[in-house]
């Protein structure tokens, strides 16, 4: 059975929505690329507000294809939707400039990572230990490997490794070996109770036990964090000087990789120390809008529970033919 297609059953609100909107107010015009268009939310918002500019929506998941794409159909020729793993943004975004024969650059990239509650909380995905349904966990349901896969044919130390290194799940050993013991297993409830019970009855009282290992073996599934560095380079060399890169994370293994590589941007990887002249010759891709890391408020929090754990980052693009002219220099 496959989910629903129509974008009334997608029911996501955007986290931070105003605060994106307010980050892309002062970008060039040109193209916003929404590399996790999920429902359109945000791209639909930023439409709104920057008449002079246009989206490009990318997202794995065909069904929030489908629904972003209803969604955004009355922006007409604006909006723009395309079906695809985001490590593929520079690819995407030159086969749209040409289909459209468009003369205009990238003036913002948006990542809004993880998925989205239309697909957690639709059970035949097999994302929540909250609603039983077949271990999948796919975002791209093209893609071989499932959740059924990680969960049925590793081996036991690898399992371990997984849970441990994608959520730091503090009883990774003993669940892995609980879910070894118990195998085959077919369905997320299943997983999610073998899970409960490897886990000791105090740390059950802390949220549900299941739902760092979901985590895990869903980036696992989904090659999450293997791909994002390369994507958010990508997505900075795409940026038109004062365009800009915002990036939300919901964990922290999410979030390291997002500092790290906006870290990179700003430093182009100067490895000199610290208080001393740059001696090595790297050029700064961009700087930072905010050094810290911006969180929601509790009123944001309290209207929009996704919003909880989530850490915005965001850079922008150094416009070096600015720094060189004498008169912006003054
Ligand atoms: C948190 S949701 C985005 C919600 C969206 N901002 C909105 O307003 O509705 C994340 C979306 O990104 C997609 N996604 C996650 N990783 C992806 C990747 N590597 N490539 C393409 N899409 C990805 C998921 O399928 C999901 O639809």
């Amino acid at each position: 059975m496959h989910p629903p297609s129509s974008s009334r059953a997608f029911a996501h609100t955007p986290v931070l929505v105003e605060r994106v909107v307010e980050l892309f107010s002062t970008v060039p015009a040109g193209w916003i690329v929404d590399a996790t268009l999920g429902g359109g939310g945000h791209a639909a918002a930023m439409l709104e507000a920057r008449p002079d500019c246009r989206v490009i929506g990318i997202d794995q998941d065909d069904w929030a294809i489908t629904a972003a794409g209803e969604r955004l159909a009355p922006f007409g020729e604006r909006a723009v939707v395309r079906r695809a793993r985001f490590d593929r943004i520079a690819e995407v975004v030159a086969e749209v400039i040409d289909d459209t024969n468009s003369d205009q650059g990238v003036s913002g990239v948006l990542f809004d990572l993880g998925v989205s509650s239309p697909q957690l909380d639709e059970g035949e995905r097999g994302f929540s230990y909250r609603h039983d349904g077949p271990l999948d966990m796919r975002m791209d349901r093209s893609r071989r490997r499932s959740a059924a896969d990680v969960v049925n044919r590793s081996a036991a130390a690898e399992l371990a490794a997984t849970i441990r290194r994608y959520s730091d799940e503090r009883y990774a050993t003993r669940i892995a070996n609980a879910i070894v013991a118990a195998r085959p297993l077919r369905s997320t409830g299943e997983l999610a109770k073998v899970v409960a019970d490897a886990v000791p009855a105090p740390a059950r009282r802390l949220g549900h036990p299941a739902r760092r290992t979901f985590q895990a073996i869903r980036i696992a599934v989904n090659d999450e964090l293997e791909i994002l560095a390369d994507s958010l380079d990508q997505a900075i060399d795409l940026l038109l000087p004062g365009g800009r890169c915002i990036a939300m994370s919901y964990h922290s293994g999410e979030d390291r990789i997002v500092k790290e590589r906006f870290r990179h941007a700003v430093t182009g990887g100067c490895e000199c120390p610290p208080g001393l002249p740059c001696r090595c010759g790297a050029t700064p891709k961009a700087s930072f809008v905010r050094r810290r890391s911006q969180q929601a408020s509790p009123a944001e929090v309290e209207a929009n529970p996704r919003a909880e754990s989530v850490r915005l980052r965001v850079v922008e693009a150094i416009d070096h033919e600015a720094a060189d002219r004498p008169e912006e220099r003054a």
